[in-house]
């Protein structure tokens, strides 16, 4: 290995430098995010917006938007690895946030895993986290702190990237991590644009005797972009009263004194608040007890107080706030609530689910979206996966790989000369959709007849993404060309590397679900949900499936897209169970269109497991 050439103090971890002694280089992958779904706004606002131009299946965030609420920009909550995601985001945002807070995992599995409410009783069941996010965990910490250093170098380098010159950068850490990633930042950020080490203080957290102290705090690091950024230091109640002197800054004598009225005499008053210090004491009870007010089940949940607190001292009313590992949402809420635009970021399916319920119970929340960089991901996984390592495009044999990859991972064997059948396992053929659009039925129609054509009585298609709403359809219409017919989701897992080596990749039947389309008035519709069904329910852990007394139990979320128009689903009406209110209304509100016509309605449940699943109803509304 050459020799590393250091010139100043710095905290070095096996992996940093490249064997030739050069620092590795942070990836920058940028991709384009998709809109999957648009909360509290309508579609003609959201059209006007577009200039009235409308898109297919998934719109792409272009990011024509402006800096205010006026001008079109709408907060988002963000779906994927926050690499990838800052990433892309760079093109647009560089230098445009104006704090950042984080939160990143500390060094238990446990960030990953929670316990989830079930049915209307509310009975609690324990989730372990998925196949994914357990890897995000290994990546995380599989090489211990080496690991962990070099993923939270990546991410802060381009955190800096993203932050405006006068923006301030909050890290939430705890004593496990909080001394080595203080060294790392004054690496990124530069020593002189350190502000604040803040002291999280809880005394309400009960420990045993653990012979030695209880640990009772976390702390927050706190840098500017540049030096000298300053904070607007928040006031905090006294304890009681307090009567004493006013003190004001005296030029002269360059000291501060105490103020005097005209005739010299001291001038007293009663205080009630003071500037808070370096030391924040704020509960915890009230995220970690069951009945507390903002006790939302998300293991490393914090407090709102915490949080204000940060986007108070630091941003001002429409500035931009981001936390990229937003969990349960917490900054997010905080940041609505205080009237900030924000930008939010999760890996974990459950915590992106768990946010959005949670800003939606927020009063007059403002419209957000919620983003992924879905197909193109994939596209980008199957490039580097498959493709020419140098220009990484994808030739025949490329994809050709590609499915049999696939089809190994499903258990089944290529099968050559077919036009739409490209494997077999046992008896069933098998079709794989395309990494970068949704299988149609138009394709699955041509995979059947190539089946009824060859004599094969079962087909099972693959796919990524799927066209809106075509279970029952296709099933039906191939059961009548003597073939069945099985569609199956393709898990995300497949692009992590370790999990398909292990082998931990299941494919899922498709949920679907039944609903009656009502008019019970002119101009209106109202969806009544009738079935939700989850075939695979061998699947799913006994101590779930024994919680679960009728089929709506399984459904913790659901919308509708009145209008639909095959692009970004834009929630029209939405019902869904919190801790509290744990019923769930089986049929929505009745919804009055301003003229009479053919309408795509989209009904999208969102199950126990944060799974969507939608349907689509075609109406004809007089
Ligand atoms: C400590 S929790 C944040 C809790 C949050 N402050 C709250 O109040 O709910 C850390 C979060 O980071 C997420 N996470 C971990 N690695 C990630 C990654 N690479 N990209 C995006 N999110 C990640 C986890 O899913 C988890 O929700």
């Amino acid at each position: 290995m050459a020799k590393i050439e250091i010139t100043k103090t710095e905290l070095v971890w096996p992996g940093k430098y490249n064997e030739d002694g050069t620092l590795k280089e942070v990836p920058r992958v940028s991709l384009p995010f998709q809109v999957i779904e648009t909360v509290n706004d309508s579609r003609a606002t959201r059209e006007a917006k577009k200039g009235g131009v409308q898109q297919t299946l998934f719109d792409v965030w272009e990011g024509k938007e402006g800096d205010t609420f006026e001008a079109g920009w709408r907060n988002k909550l963000i779906w994927g690895d926050n690499l990838l995601v800052m990433g892309s985001l760079l093109e647009k945002f560089a230098g445009k946030i104006d704090l950042i807070y984080i939160d990143p995992p500390f060094a238990t599995g446990a960030d990953f895993s929670f316990t989830a409410p079930i049915g209307e009783a509310g009975e609690e069941v324990h989730k372990e986290q998925s196949i994914i996010e357990e890897k995000a965990y290994r990546d995380t910490w599989g090489r211990g702190l080496e690991s962990y250093l070099q993923m939270m170098y990546e991410r802060l380098v381009l955190m800096r990237e993203l932050l405006a010159e006068d923006g301030s950068i909050w890290v939430h850490l705890d004593d496990h991590v909080g001394h080595y990633v203080k060294v790392l930042l004054d690496e990124v950020f530069g020593g002189d644009t350190f502000i604040n080490e803040i002291i999280w203080y809880y005394p309400d957290n009960f420990q045993g005797n653990v012979n030695r102290y209880a640990d009772n705090h976390n702390l927050v690091l706190v840098y500017g972009k540049t030096p000298g950024v300053k904070l607007e230091r928040v006031k905090i109640p006294l304890e009681r009263p307090v009567r004493r002197d006013r003190r004001v800054w005296d030029k002269q004598s360059g000291k501060v004194v105490a103020a005097r009225d005209e005739k010299g005499n001291i001038i007293y008053k009663t205080f009630t608040e003071k500037y808070a210090d370096n030391v924040w004491t704020i509960g915890q009870s009230s995220v970690s007890k069951e009945h507390a007010a903002e006790f939302l089940g998300y293991p490393t949940q914090k407090p709102e107080e915490l949080i204000r607190r940060v986007i108070v001292s630091a941003s001002n009313e429409g500035d931009l706030v981001a936390d990229f590992f937003c969990g349960s949402g917490t900054t997010l809420a905080v940041a609505e609530k205080l009237g900030r635009r924000w930008i939010g970021c999760d890996l974990g399916r459950w915590a992106i689910h768990v946010t959005r319920k949670r800003l939606l119970s927020i009063p007059n929340c403002k419209p957000f979206e919620v983003l992924n960089l879905g197909k193109y991901e994939r596209q980008y996984w199957q490039g580097v996966t498959f493709g020419d390592k140098k220009d990484k495009s994808l030739t025949e044999q490329k994809l050709y790989e590609y499915l049999a990859f696939i089809l190994k991972l499903y258990g089944a064997q290529p099968v050559a000369g077919m036009a739409h059948l490209h494997g077999k396992k046992g008896k069933a053929m098998v079709h794989i959709g395309a990494v970068d659009a949704p299988v149609t039925i138009a394709e699955i129609d041509a995979a059947v007849d190539e089946c009824a054509r060859q004599k094969q009585g079962e087909l099972h298609v693959l796919g990524w993404e799927w066209e809106m709403g075509l279970y029952d359809l296709m099933v039906e219409a191939a059961k009548k060309k003597g073939v069945k017919l099985l569609l199956l989701q393709i898990p995300r897992e497949v692009m992590e590397q370790q999990a398909a080596a292990k082998g931990d990749v299941r494919f899922f039947e498709l949920a679907y679900l039944e609903a009656e389309i009502k008019q019970p008035k002119k101009l209106t519709a109202q969806v009544a949900l009738k079935d939700f069904v989850i075939p695979n329910t061998e699947l799913i852990p006994e101590d779930v499936r024994s919680k679960v007394k009728k089929w709506s139990d399984y459904i913790d979320y659901w919308a509708v897209d009145w209008d639909f128009r095959n692009d970004t689903f834009m929630q029209g009406w939405v019902a869904y169970r919190t801790r509290k209110e744990r019923k769930l209304p089986l049929v929505s509100d009745p919804h009055t269109y301003e003229k009479p016509g053919k309408y795509r309605i989209l009904v999208k449940v969102i199950d126990i497991f944060g799974n969507d699943t939608s349907q689509a109803f075609d109406v004809e509304v007089k």
